[in-house]
């Protein structure tokens, strides 16, 4: 493999960046010609890079190193299905869960199109039930409460959609996430719900994940308390997403209350495959399909547009810019919408599961600095807590903002007027930020000045709707995919947590066993006493 560093797209860029250097936002800015050559339309997103660092130069110049890099080959392999996913062999075939039905997907041979819609139609059908009360707990009652039980990502997907349509979702169903091994968690959402009127979906790719199936085993006693342990029980009150449905028979569900999820789904790519059947519940089979059709809006646009203007490739682009060129090794992204609160959390594994790797490809080395640390806040909320150090600190932090036109509502209990005289502040705070950050401001008290020069983009959506949701999520997707292309790594495995995983049983054994002989290094020897001490154990 070619390292990207040592080819002369790379190194003009590097020379390209020293002149960038010497100038500085507050002197480009003040051309108006920029943000109408910086400014793109993606899908229905408007994309602001105006305040990035660059110039119409560097995006030549990113042209060139996209090409190096063969992008545009790597995104057809993408979307076409081959195993882009070496160290696992397999595709990485998120994108076919939105693709038209007419489109055809092969994996082994195998047409992947039909079998992803009759799971959806399953899904839907099943969503119906629900939402219709014509599916009933064994007490005859209909649900009001749907539990997904999952982690990563069949939890952080699944929670920031269902979060961030609130508007859309059915009155008279909530919706609860049950993802951490902590007894809290079981605790705190259990605590007020009734086993009668509760369903479960336990939600884990690969049916082993610890944490997931000892809370599903919590929740199976939590309800067969109450409603007694027989087949009925689990038939109507639980139900799975997974790939493994051979471990989910065993464990005891009906096939019929399992839906399919395939290997090609990596976990934190999944929010539009049955992994979101809450939300599909919450929200609706017809508006969980226009989510899935704002993603095929922004695959259209990722798939068909020149890299000049591809969105989320100058995303991407603009993002290795940053981390190697510029040598910023953070990242923020802020929503200025508090339903869409949990979305830098959902990016927080789509980016760094995804691109926090040590070796490239093939197993060598890397020799560039990889994913950035990402961090996000909600605005305005964030402004009052680490923005000070966007601003002022020693470390450059360049932001995502992301913000829409019109508020969220979901109920007219509010004056027309007064909620559009604070979603009018809402986004004067938010485009007031990107100005303070580039812009910033001299004084002649070091403690009130700000330099600024420090860069953002900003995404203004219409409204934080199902079709818009579905576009960002795939915008932010692709940005991911194209800076491992560049990076030459493989976005789609994650070997890295398989360590912390495979020593839990030791250190778990030895917190409460007779046998406590392993060799741990000396601070795990003395947590592992001094737990035991508490416990008189
Ligand atoms: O431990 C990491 C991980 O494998 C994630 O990649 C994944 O989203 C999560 O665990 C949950 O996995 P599963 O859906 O198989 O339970």
């Amino acid at each position: 493999m070619v390292d990207p560093t040592q080819s002369s797209q790379w190194r003009i860029l590097e020379e390209h960046c020293s002149s960038i250097q010497e100038t500085s936002l507050q002197e480009l800015l003040q051309d108006n010609a920029r943000v109408e050559s910086l400014s793109f339309k993606a899908a229905d997103l408007f994309i602001d890079f105006s305040k990035q660092l660059i110039t119409s130069e560097t995006i030549d110049l990113f042209n060139a190193l996209a090409d190096h890099t063969n992008l545009e080959m790597q995104i057809d392999a993408l979307f076409t299905g081959q195993i882009i996913n070496r160290s696992e062999n397999r595709p990485a075939l998120h994108t076919a869960l939105r693709m038209p039905p007419s489109s055809s997907v092969k994996v082994a041979d195998q047409d992947i199109i039909p079998l992803i819609r009759s799971v959806q139609e399953k899904a839907a059908e099943f969503a119906v039930k629900v939402r219709t009360k014509e599916w009933l707990g064994v007490t005859g009652q209909p649900i009001t409460s749907v539990v997904n039980i999952g982690i990563g990502g069949s939890h952080l997907g699944p929670y920031m959609a269902y979060k961030a349509l609130r508007p859309f979702c059915l009155s008279g169903i909530d919706c609860r996430f049950i993802s951490n091994i902590d007894p809290a968690d079981l605790d705190a959402n259990l605590c007020s719900l009734d086993p009668a009127t509760t369903l479960f979906i336990l939600n884990s790719k690969s049916f082993t994940t610890s944490e997931t199936l000892a809370n599903a085993q919590a929740a199976v006693g939590w309800v067969e308390k109450a409603l007694g342990k027989n087949s009925n029980v689990l038939e109507k009150h639980f139900v799975a997403v997974t790939a493994n449905s051979e471990k989910a028979e065993t464990f005891g569900f009906q096939p019929n209350n399992i839906f399919s999820t395939w290997d090609w789904i990596g976990g934190r790519f999944s929010v539009c495959s049955p992994a979101s059947l809450a939300v599909m519940i919450a929200v609706g089979p017809e508006n969980f399909k226009t989510i899935l059709d704002g993603c095929q809006k922004m695959d259209d646009h990722f798939r068909t547009s020149n890299l000049t203007a591809n969105v989320p490739a100058l995303m991407g682009l603009i993002g290795v810019w940053n981390r190697n060129f510029l040598g910023f090794s953070n990242h923020a992204v802020i929503p200025y919408s508090k339903d869409f609160e949990h979305f830098p959390t959902y990016l927080e594994q789509l980016e760094m599961e995804s691109n926090g790797k040590h070796v490239d490809r093939e197993g060598n080395k890397v020799t560039l600095e990889t994913g950035p640390i990402l961090l996000g806040g909600v605005g305005t909320d964030a402004q009052h807590s680490f923005f000070q150090l966007l601003h002022q600190g020693t470390t450059v932090v360049p932001v995502d903002f992301i913000a829409f036109c019109e508020p969220s509502l979901a109920s007219n209990n509010l004056s027309i007027d007064l909620i559009h005289r604070q979603h009018e502040t809402l986004l004067a705070n938010c485009f007031a930020q990107s100005k303070a950050l580039a812009i910033g401001t001299e004084t002649d008290k070091g403690n009130t000045s700000s330099d600024g020069n420090r860069p953002s983009t900003t995404i203004l959506g219409d409204r934080l709707d199902p079709f818009t949701l579905g576009q960002l999520i795939a915008l932010y997707e692709h940005k991911v995919f194209t800076m491992g292309v560049l990076w030459e790594i493989n976005s789609f495995d994650q070997w890295g947590v398989e360590l912390g995983k495979s020593l839990v049983d030791d250190v778990a054994s030895d917190l409460t066993g007779t046998d406590t002989n392993k060799a741990h290094d000396s601070s795990t020897t003395s947590l592992i006493a001094r737990y035991r001490k508490r416990r008189n154990l």
